[in-house]
């Protein structure tokens, strides 16, 4: 098969790693990708968001499947305009990519359906939303409907907090058009936990838990960022709470998936906060996780273009997804400033990381020349399996031998505390 992987990031670099064993993989590209991904597969020089100029390569390149990381190209329709032209997609269409695409639309089918989330309002007129903060208790949560580079979501301390936020994203537009509505959320308190599920037409198909670290800083302080550490499993998927969330919300989500006309087949994300044992949906995303695939698929011990070709067919079944025991832990390098402003173009020391134990998967590197140079705010990804405290040890040791200018990262990844 001839495939190809779209975006630049480690979580595409973990599946372009992955596909390069399968032995049904005869080619595999990567648009745009990045150093990491030139390690395992062929580059294409084309924006993920570039619809045009990613058929006019995949036509003339005779690819038979595409693999989407990032939201925006599900949300611009790739899948429909793909299909049009007999070129399978592993993604949802427009319509259920508008899970992750509008927070109204989504928590809307969370209410209809009875899948636990926050309680909440939206609004598009900008005294409307003032008047609606009463119906709330602080903290709460103000969410731009569409998509901002994960930056609109603003957890608001104070009423003042609140009215500067509603007029920044209705009357200031500062996130444009994708702040043209407004969700305010009652706030969550508890541990956040992710779920990757594979969907074969609106059928879900749960992987392993994984644990996202959001903030910069040890100890979860400091602003959020992507993820800058992860590790799979997480503790709190004891049985008792698969178990509820199979009940309360996945089986919810496939009954609501079938009677709204949806036929989603793809990556179903979901993010749980987790109160009192109880889970509670905070989102959908409707593609990969990042740095959750770097953790989750490398447990993988079946061929993944296998699961996605059974799911687009329809015949999807537990038995193509056989899971290692064993726990897997990454953590990630971040340049200095990150999230914040960066420097870019650093040369990084210890690459390639030759061994056998540890997957350095690249979130934002180049290749310059020899060698490779920082190329994102998040860089590497360090990543090994084991038992929890013998990836832990094995991913530290490895972090000392990589380095580059202003380098930063987490060193409490895995301390469960
Ligand atoms: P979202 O993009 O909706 O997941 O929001 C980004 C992050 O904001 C989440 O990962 C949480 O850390 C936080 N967050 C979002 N909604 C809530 C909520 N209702 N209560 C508490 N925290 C929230
Ligand atoms: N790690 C969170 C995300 O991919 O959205």
């Amino acid at each position: 098969m001839r495939v190809l992987v779209i975006g630049s990031g480690g979580r595409e670099h973990a599946l372009c790693w992955k596909l390069e064993q399968s032995e049904k993989v005869k080619e595999l590209y990567c648009a745009p990708g990045n150093g990491g991904t030139s390690l395992v597969a062929t580059n294409v020089s084309i924006q993920s968001n570039d619809l045009e100029r990613l058929l006019e390569f995949s036509k003339a390149n005779e690819i038979d499947l595409v693999i989407v990381g990032p939201e925006e190209p599900l949300v611009l329709g790739i899948k429909d305009m793909f299909e049009e032209e007999g070129i399978n997609v592993f993604g949802p269409d427009a319509f259920s990519a508008k899970l992750e695409g509008s927070k109204d639309f989504a928590k809307e089918f969370m209410i209809r359906h009875g899948i636990p989330t926050a309680k909440y309002k939206s609004y598009t007129n900008y005294n409307a939303a003032v008047e609606g903060l009463k119906d709330f208790s602080y903290p709460l949560v103000i969410k731009a409907d569409g998509l901002c580079l994960g930056k609109g979501v603003v957890i608001c301390e104070d009423r003042e907090i609140a009215i500067q936020t509603l007029k920044e994203v209705l009357l200031d537009r500062i996130f444009g058009d994708e702040g043209q509505k407004v969700v305010i959320e009652e706030f969550l308190y508890g541990t956040e936990a992710s779920l990757l599920c594979f969907v074969s037409h609106n059928r879900l198909f749960p992987m392993e838990s994984a644990k996202d670290y959001k903030q910069i800083f040890e100890d979860d302080q400091g602003p959020n960022t992507g993820g800058v550490g992860c590790y799979s499993p997480s503790p709190l998927f004891t049985e008792d709470f698969n178990e509820k969330v199979r009940k309360d919300v996945l089986g919810k989500i496939q009954t609501g998936l079938d009677k709204d006309g949806h036929d989603f087949t793809g990556i179903l994300f979901i993010g749980f906060m987790i109160t009192d044992g109880q889970p509670k949906v905070l989102e959908f995303n409707v593609r990969f996780g990042d740095p959750e695939t770097e953790v989750v698929i490398p447990r993988l011990e079946t061929d993944l273009v296998d699961i996605f070709i059974h799911s687009i067919v329809g015949d999807l079944a537990s038995e193509h997804m056989k899971w290692s025991e064993e726990a897997c832990m990454t953590v990630v390098l971040t340049s200095g400033g990150y999230p914040g402003y960066y420097k870019k173009g650093h040369r990084i020391y210890g690459l390639p990381y030759e061994n056998d134990e540890i997957m350095v998967f690249h979130n934002g590197t180049k290749k310059d020349g020899d060698h490779f140079a920082t190329n994102g705010g998040r860089v590497l990804s360090v990543t090994a399996l084991g038992k929890m405290e013998d990836a832990r040890r094995k991913v530290y040791d490895a972090i000392e031998e990589i380095s580059f200018k202003d380098m930063g990262y987490r060193r409490d990844i895995g301390l469960f505390r």
